[in-house]
């Protein structure tokens, strides 16, 4: 059954899984998460179709995408649809979603969003996006993470969402600043890009709004 903010009101009697009691780890570890549907007045989060195939045929054109993601640098149709499936498996491995970024101005998929939960025990979770070159610009890359941050909170365990963002990447600096989150440290060869460790600034939003500031 699809999860979605608007039908979040549902009681747990109704056996939705989207109850005002937040998930946990325990009630997700072992069995396939549930499709979620995220939407807004600005953007729509839904699982990815093979009516996206397009789109991952331009993002295999952008420089960056496929280094930091499973998008295939060299595209085909069968690379296309594994790319698809793969999405689904994440969801079904309790991974975590990987949801399309839909544009309604646009009327299709224009990017990518994950919410990764292997640490959800620990009360943590992150996220990821990518928007291919086609839909950027029009700020949905920002309304896409307020919408997955604000459903993260108000239906998971989770104290801390975090972003890892390269220093170089201002459009993702940006991006992460303007949907809430706050520069909390740089971390030293964090996370292998195309094979080479990397640092990487991390962005954070609280659950307890606290304030914090860099080295603090
Ligand atoms: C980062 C990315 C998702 C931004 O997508 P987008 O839809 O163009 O971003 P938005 O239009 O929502 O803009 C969000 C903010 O970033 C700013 N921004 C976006 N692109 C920018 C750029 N190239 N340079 C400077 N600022 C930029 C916008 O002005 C906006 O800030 P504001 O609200 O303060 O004005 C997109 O550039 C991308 O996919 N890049 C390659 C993949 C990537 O880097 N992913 C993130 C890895 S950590």
């Amino acid at each position: 059954m699809p999860w979605s903010r608007s039908s979040s009101n549902r009681s747990a009697a109704d056996g939705d899984p989207c109850q005002s009691d937040r998930v946990t780890i325990d009630a997700v570890f072992g069995q396939p998460l549930p499709e979620v549907v995220i939407t807004d007045d600005h953007v729509e989060l839904r699982p990815f179709a093979m009516v996206d195939l397009d789109l991952i045929e331009e993002a295999s054109r952008d420089p960056f995408i496929p280094t930091i993601t499973t998008v295939p640098a060299t595209y085909t149709a069968g690379e296309g649809a594994a790319f698809i499936d793969r999405q689904t498996s994440r969801m079904t491995s309790g991974e975590g979603w990987s949801l399309a970024i839909v544009d309604p101005d646009r009327g299709r998929a224009v990017g990518q969003i994950g919410l990764w939960i292997s640490h959800l025990s620990k009360g943590r979770a992150e996220i990821g996006y990518w928007v291919a070159p086609s839909g950027r610009g029009s700020g949905i890359a920002r309304a896409a993470t307020m919408a997955m941050t604000a459903w993260a909170f108000e239906q998971l365990d989770v104290d801390r969402l975090s972003l890892f963002i390269e220093p170089w990447n201002t459009a993702s600096i940006r991006t992460a600043e303007a949907a809430g989150f706050t520069r909390e440290a740089l971390l030293h060869d964090w996370e292998r890009v195309d094979g080479v460790a990397k640092d990487m600034w991390s962005y954070v939003r609280l659950r307890s709004e606290r304030q914090i500031s860099a080295g603090q």
